[in-house]
């Protein structure tokens, strides 16, 4: 087992606001939190990351990852374990990185910062990355700055960093939903050939239940920072347990579309 929550609760300042989250992931599979906006998707994902905001703390529970308890960690054994072995993708990427920096600059930075390569193969290792996330023309990509590339790309680059030392642990929070549907699809196919390709296991965090059902082996429902509901996609799909699930599943009017695009 890779990952392993247990009777995780979280708290910002005095108040609860997650509770008794269990659940568990193998090396190389995928595992999708939805829920509706306040629920506790991203607090969960931040506690695996060891990034809640500074008035937020785990105030129950344990996880533990490759067999050892994160919440022991100091603050340089996160720093070591982050973009290494576990990795993180936001909802806008082209706002997590530098308005005034080139995205090749960035890309090479960020891999220098990980590693002892020396800048040239940093380069050519970072354009070799963008076209595996099928940016066309990665060489041209690498001399443009962020506000130059499209929604659709700059979140291209934010998963190929993200992947980039083929973490064991991929934490996607809403990688997709500031693209319209087609292109939605397209990153998401992309991301996920290379997470199979390298072994490196999901939890993507997700309000659209298609994409959800068509990435992941498991569902977790989430409402008020609880686990309304937990099990195979398909199980939740066809034969789903609470009116909640049912709700959500309804807010997808798309679900047919994207599954249709997907497949
Ligand atoms: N920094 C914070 N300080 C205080 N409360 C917070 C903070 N961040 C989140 N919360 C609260 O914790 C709860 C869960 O928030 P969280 O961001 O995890 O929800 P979410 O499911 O990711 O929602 P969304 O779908 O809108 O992103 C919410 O009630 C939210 O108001
Ligand atoms: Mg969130």
């Amino acid at each position: 087992m890779l990952l392993d929550i247990a009777k995780l609760s979280v708290s910002y300042g005095e108040h609860l606001m997650v509770q008794n989250v269990d659940l568990s992931l193998d090396r190389g599979g995928v595992l999708a939190i939805v829920g509706e906006s306040g629920s506790g998707k991203t607090t969960v994902i931040r506690a695996v990351l060891g990034c809640l905001p500074h008035e937020g703390r785990v105030t129950g529970g344990a996880i533990t990852f490759n067999g050892k308890n994160l919440l022991t960690n100091t603050v340089a054994q996160w720093r070591q374990l982050c973009g290494t072995q576990m990795a993180m993708v936001f909802q806008d990427s082209g706002s997590m990185l530098d308005p005034i920096q080139r995205i090749g600059t960035q890309f090479v930075e960020y891999i220098q910062a990980h590693s002892s390569m020396n800048r040239i193969e940093a380069a050519a290792a970072a354009t070799h990355m963008l076209a595996r996330m099928h940016l066309a023309n990665p060489e041209n990509v690498m001399q443009r700055y962020p506000f130059e590339l499209s929604g659709g790309m700059n979140q291209r680059v934010g998963v190929a960093m993200a992947l980039f030392f083929k973490p064991q642990l991929l934490l996607a929070d809403e990688p997709t939903s500031a693209l319209d549907v087609t292109t939605q699809a397209q990153v998401v196919k992309e991301m996920m050939h290379i997470c199979r390709e390298d072994g490196t296991a999901i939890i993507i965090v997700t309000h659209n239940i298609g994409v959800a059902a068509y990435m992941a082996d498991e569902i977790l429902v989430m409402r008020t920072g609880r686990i309304v509901e937990q099990g195979p996609s398909s199980a939740i799909l066809q034969d789903p347990q609470t009116d909640y699930t049912k709700e959500l599943l309804q807010a997808v009017p798309q679900i047919g579309e994207v599954h249709h695009d997907l497949y």
